[in-house]
């Protein structure tokens, strides 16, 4: 069985691998160059988002993280659960679980029947919440599954037990508008009548309050996104000279959507072994590494409008810099 279990495990890294150099390949290729940012999150990444939740200047975790302390209980009244029904809480990029928490204390506190579903790209994240929950949550029932949360949609077909999906810390701002119409679409098929999801997502506002959530004065957010180029360089066998990238984020409220860059300081080759292809970066030639899309009630509206969602209730923090949003399925 353990034999089983180890070849599984190094046939899917293999695959991994292979999607991941295609990615790559893909995105360095296109005539404006752009890398997924769903490669952020390794052991490095991970640590440096958890850094990233913490600095002054980001905003996004607090404010969401103030409407899981403070509100709990409105949370789980809006989602209409019942302690006497038996629920699937699966949470999508589930990350550290910091806000989570909050929630799952709740309803363990109530005595809610729930199994917590956990699913993330990152084996190392969903190692450290397992590990976490274990010592500080340990009536929590904690089922793990690694995986792209796209390639997870058709796996919650495949049971009918009532579901609560969360999706919180604005993920669904790194997909563009059509991905995310199209992610929430597969997702709303994939859920039976009534199931629920929780949306968080920031809040369209200011430059002067988003733009220095993705440009922090400590460099952390640089080099969370450096730290990619570093992952080419171990696993594909690159060399990508990090001294010759340098970050730089941009954001106008009237476009709504935050992109964060690495921008090449010269002209210059990277080589990357493992697809034996060499890139050209001309001087100040971008590289995409993230959109963080902002919302307000009309983006939702447009992306849910093909969908068996209905929007039940918005809960916001007290500065209305984020919202989240229970959607269930008619
Ligand atoms: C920005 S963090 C947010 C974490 C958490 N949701 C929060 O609000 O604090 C994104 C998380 O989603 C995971 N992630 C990113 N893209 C993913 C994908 N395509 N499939 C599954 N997980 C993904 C990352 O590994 C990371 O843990």
């Amino acid at each position: 069985m353990k034999d089983i279990d180890t070849l599984n495990k190094s046939m899917a890294t293999v695959a991994m691998t292979t999607q991941f150099m295609n990615d790559v390949d893909q995105g360095l290729s296109s005539k404006e160059k752009t890398l997924p940012s769903k490669y952020f999150y390794d052991k490095i990444g991970d640590a440096l988002f958890v850094q990233i939740m913490h600095l002054p200047e980001y905003y996004v975790t607090r404010a969401e993280h103030e409407i899981f302390k403070n509100q709990s209980l409105e949370i789980i009244s809006a989602l209409n659960l019942d302690p006497d029904y038996y629920f699937e809480l699966i949470e999508l990029g589930a990350g550290d679980g910091t806000k989570t928490k909050e929630l799952l204390k709740e309803l363990t506190d109530g005595k809610y029947k729930f199994d917590y579903m956990p699913v993330d790209i990152s084996q190392n994240a969903l190692d450290n919440l397992e590990t976490d929950l274990q010592d500080t949550l340990a009536d929590v029932s904690v089922q793990t599954k690694q995986g792209d949360y796209f390639e997870v949609l058709q796996s919650l077909k495949e049971n009918k037990r009532p579901k609560v999906i969360l999706f919180l810390g604005s993920n669904i701002g790194n997909m563009d508008d059509e991905t995310a119409a199209d992610f929430i679409s597969k997702l709303s098929n994939s859920l039976q009548e009534n199931d629920k999801v929780f949306l968080g997502v920031d809040l369209i506002k200011e430059e002067s309050v988003v733009l220095p959530a993705y440009d922090d004065s400590q460099g952390i957010t640089a080099a969370f996104n450096l730290n990619l180029l570093t992952r080419i360089n171990n696993e594909l066998d690159a060399d990508f000279d990090l001294g010759l990238f340098e970050h730089r984020p941009e954001y106008k409220e009237s476009d709504g959507i935050a992109k964060s860059y690495l921008v090449s300081t010269t002209d210059q080759e990277v080589y990357i072994a493992s697809l034996n292809k060499t890139f050209h970066f001309a001087k100040e030639e971008k590289i995409l590494m993230e959109i963080s899309r902002k919302y307000n009630d009309e983006i939702l509206n447009t992306i849910l409008s093909d969908t068996r969602f209905e929007i039940k209730t918005r809960i916001t923090d007290s500065q209305k810099y984020f919202a989240n949003y229970v959607l269930e399925v008619k």
